[in-house]
């Protein structure tokens, strides 16, 4: 199958990357300006939804619409796939009838397999390894609060989950450093770490990760599927909440970042979401311009003469 895909940004140049999220940076202008732009017309995506979701449904909803196509929200309770149709199959069905696929789901591997089986670009809205699209946003953030993230320092602080393994991909694509502050047992996967080399470090203090850096994240620290562990991991993570007075440890430009859902009391502080330095609506808001940049570049215009 020839179709190019975003499962991971390690499929991508970091010219590609940068190029996608200056042109979300154009189209949030656009928008902004009221400005009619629909080179998707007629385009549809298909968004299979295996987890919950509020920002990643609504922004790619939203963009096809503005974009000038449509979106179809698939969840496993209504279709064949979530009776045992295999995913090659479904891949192949869909992708005579989309124009490109989103899917959020469990196992990585289930989104290599539709990919596999797709004639048209697949995009990954999360697995239990990745959150590509996340990154674009807060990419595209930083980008434009503070400028160029290269050689910058950026902590992540609380569990080595899907989003900490996309800053590590972001690290080697975008060249920052990151130091991950986890508690013993819930580093990063090795494969994602090995990938990184000297990039990325682990340590287990928060306050010696944050301390200088220009970028703080977490997220939470259970994440969907994991809710079995809840008790536990609350008991584990309680030293990693970030507050107030760990900001205060880092660069003083610092940015904060939160891809949302946040649990506050848990990984945040009650107050830390209304810090000057967070930043989390700017960073839900960019999914949306980032994502209609990535379904620009992935899916060709309508045009095409009968
Ligand atoms: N950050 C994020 O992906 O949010 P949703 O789970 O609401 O899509
Ligand atoms: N790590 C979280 C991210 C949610 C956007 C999860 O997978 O549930």
């Amino acid at each position: 199958m020839s179709a190019r895909h975003f499962l991971s940004m390690m499929d991508y140049t970091p010219e590609e990357l940068g190029s996608v999220i200056r042109r979300g940076i154009e189209l949030k202008d656009l928008r902004n300006r009221g400005v009619l732009f629909e080179p998707l017309k007629n385009r549809v995506l298909g968004m299979i939804f295996e987890k919950s979701s509020t920002r990643t449904r609504v922004s790619f909803e939203a963009g096809m619409i503005q974009l000038g196509g449509q979106a179809i929200f698939l969840s496993p309770r209504d279709t064949q796939l979530g009776r045992g149709e295999p995913i090659g199959d479904g891949a192949r069905v869909m992708s005579r009838m989309v124009d490109a696929v989103m899917i959020r789901t469990f196992a990585h591997s289930n989104l290599v397999e539709f990919a596999a089986h797709s004639s048209v670009p697949v995009i990954n809205g999360l697995s239990d390894d990745l959150h590509p699209c996340q990154l674009l946003a807060d990419m595209q953030t930083f980008l434009e609060h503070r400028g160029s993230i290269q050689g910058k320092t950026v902590a992540w602080i609380g569990d080595g989950n899907n989003m900490c393994n996309s800053y590590i991909e972001a690290a080697i694509k975008f060249d920052f450093q990151l130091r991950v502050a986890c508690p013993e047992g819930f580093e990063p996967s090795p494969a994602f770490l090995a990938l990184a080399g000297d990039r990325v470090s682990v340590v287990r203090d928060p306050k010696q990760a944050v301390s200088g850096a220009h970028l703080v994240s977490t997220d939470v620290w259970t994440s969907m599927g994991q809710e079995e562990e809840t008790a536990k991991r609350l008991a584990l993570f309680a030293p990693y909440q970030v507050t107030r007075q760990l900001l205060d440890l880092a660069d003083k430009d610092v940015l904060f970042m939160h891809c949302l859902p946040a649990h506050r009391g848990e990984e945040i502080s009650l107050d830390l979401l209304d810090d000057p330095r967070a930043v989390p609506w700017d960073q839900a808001e960019n999914r949306l311009h980032a994502q209609k940049a990535l379904l620009e570049f992935l899916v060709e215009p309508a045009y095409r003469s009968a």
